[in-house]
């Protein structure tokens, strides 16, 4: 019997969703390629109806609901979805569209093994609605940041960030649309270096072999310099 692609790798990865899941598939992707040396070990949503656990079913991937609703409050349900995720022992744990305020004691868990990726260039615009925000403000750029996830809501240091920029004619979707598109390229990226054993978060800080990047984190320029 031969081995599947997926056996002869070392980390595990639970990867969390709400909804469509469109970066898990960049993650699933990345995994099935060799991309990214790790097993998706898991997929796990607090919505039994998220299309992330169908994609997950479709690769073979053990996929789990997990319904916030059912539980009397957020420390019952977090207690509850912590031990669903180390039953699976992951390496790191990827929150991908998972729509969820998680609690400190959760949080501090997964301290420097958790990741979020936020459809914003952080620090502008934590939280919901960050591309009409953006529009609204006449900004010039959008973007995506893949960071550590830390207590504060979408406040843990950058590891990476894509840019694209506001064109005159753009609306709420089609500048989501815009930057999904490179959310499903420095996600993966992300979680390479991680899995590489590059990428660390150090006293709140982002090492990328051995060195400290900037507080943006690596900037994935999409915007050309104009001529
Ligand atoms: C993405 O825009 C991500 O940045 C945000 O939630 C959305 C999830 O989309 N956190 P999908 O489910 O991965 O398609």
């Amino acid at each position: 019997m031969t081995d599947s692609p997926q056996s002869s790798v070392n980390k595990r990865l639970v990867i969390l969703v709400s909804g469509s899941g469109s970066n898990l598939q960049s993650l699933i992707d990345g995994c099935e390629s060799g991309y990214i040396d790790a097993t998706v070990s898991a997929v796990i949503s607090n919505n039994p109806e998220a299309g992330g656990l169908e994609r997950a079913a479709k690769s073979g991937i053990p996929n789990l609901a997990i319904d916030h609703r059912a539980f009397d409050n957020r420390e019952s349900f977090d207690q509850a979805l912590s031990e669903l995720i180390d039953g699976f022992s992951p390496d790191l744990v990827i929150l991908a569209g998972f729509m969820r305020i998680l609690t400190a004691n959760f949080v501090d868990h997964y301290l420097g093994r958790m990741m979020n990726i936020h459809p914003s260039l952080l620090p502008a615009y934590p939280g919901l609605h960050t591309h009409r925000r953006a529009l609204e403000a006449g900004d010039k750029k959008a973007g995506a940041t893949v960071h550590f996830v830390t207590p504060e809501l979408d406040g843990g240091p950058s590891i990476i960030q894509a840019q694209v920029e506001i064109d005159n004619h753009d609306n709420e979707g089609s500048l989501a649309s815009k930057v999904l598109a490179f959310e499903h390229k420095i996600y993966p990226e992300a979680v390479k270096w991680f899995c590489d054993g590059r990428l660390v978060m150090e006293n709140n800080h982002v090492k990328v072999d051995n060195r400290s990047i900037s507080d943006s984190g690596i900037i994935y320029n999409l915007i050309e310099p104009s001529s």
